[in-house]
């Protein structure tokens, strides 16, 4: 194994520099976030379990919150020249927050609740976290690692192998079950602290979840003057990917495509065995009972 994971306080991370050399998302620099990183109150974090819709929360958030520049679709918008990923940054990529970022305060993690930095948990900054259906979380991870191996070079991860460590739980940032339950559990525990969207339903009703996240971020909609639709369309899936394929900067390690798949709800039933799927929703149903997740 190129990359091992370890395990810390529950979850599993890689060591050291990992990924082209960079000390991102790794075990050591959550440490140093759980002790130094100081959030502000008027900060907003942005966490998902990877593949879950980060990219395109972030889009949505970042649109959101700087909407006059969305007037009348602006060619100089940054989202129709820059990935998401550069609009705001991860905490755990540090070289990012160095970055003016158009001071929005706008923050992203992958970290699970649990591990957040002390500082986020006690201050009154705010959270918004996406969850999706872990199957179509596996598939589109598989796809992902797959991408960022054939680039490197690298032998492909056979999806049997992969299957066994993610239904276990092992994967950088831990098992995405647990990942969604800190989450769910503390959106339950504290609402006006938390907004837990879904990917699913982002698909199925954007307008309305757009108008949830604008409303949680401080910024709500009137009615009727289009604005929540041209965001909408500033964010798709379409948009953001005809951006991406245009941008060849990409983001820092990793290109600029491979954020950009398929963006459907289901498609795990393409690739997953009947078994397979049987296994992931046993433990769906399991881990998510009385937490109110339906997909
Ligand atoms: P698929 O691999 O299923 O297509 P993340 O941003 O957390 O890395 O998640 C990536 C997943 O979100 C990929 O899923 C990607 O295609 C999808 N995605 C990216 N931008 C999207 C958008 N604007 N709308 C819907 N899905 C999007």
């Amino acid at each position: 194994i190129k990359h091992p994971l370890y395990k810390y306080e529950g979850f599993w991370f890689h060591q050291g520099f990992w990924f082209h050399s960079e000390a991102s998302f790794s075990v050591e620099v959550v440490m140093a976030l759980q002790e130094e990183f100081v959030a502000q109150p008027t900060n907003v974090f942005l966490a998902t379990y990877p593949k879950s819709g980060t990219t395109w929360l972030k889009a949505l958030a970042f649109a959101i919150a700087n909407r006059t520049m969305c007037k009348g679709s602006n060619p100089t918008h940054p989202l129709l020249t820059t990935n998401p990923h550069y609009c705001v940054p991860f905490i755990e990529t540090e070289p990012f927050l160095t970055n003016p970022c158009y001071n929005n305060d706008l923050l992203a993690t992958h970290l699970p609740y649990t591990l957040l930095p002390k500082s986020v948990i006690s201050s009154n900054c705010r959270i918004v976290y996406v969850c999706r259906n872990p199957k179509d979380v596996f598939i589109s991870f598989w796809h992902f690692v797959n991408k960022l191996l054939s680039d490197d070079m690298s032998p492909e991860m056979k999806l049997e192998d992969a299957f066994e460590l993610f239904s276990k739980g092992v994967s950088p940032n831990g098992s995405c079950w647990d990942h969604v339950i800190g989450y769910r559990k503390a959106s339950i525990e504290r609402p006006d602290k938390v907004l837990f969207l879904s990917y699913e339903e982002m698909k199925k009703d954007p307008k309305s979840e757009v108008k949830k996240l604008a409303t949680f971020l401080g910024y709500p909609f009137e009615e009727g003057d289009g604005e929540i639709e041209e965001i909408i369309k500033l964010c798709s899936f379409k948009k953001l990917r005809e951006v991406s394929k245009a941008n060849k900067d990409g983001h820092k390690a990793i290109p600029n495509d491979a954020f950009f798949r398929k963006g459907e709800v289901g498609d795990s039933v393409n690739y997953l065995t009947p078994e397979m799927i049987e296994v992931l929703d046993k433990i769906t149903l399991e881990k998510f009972n009385g937490l109110d997740i339906s997909f």
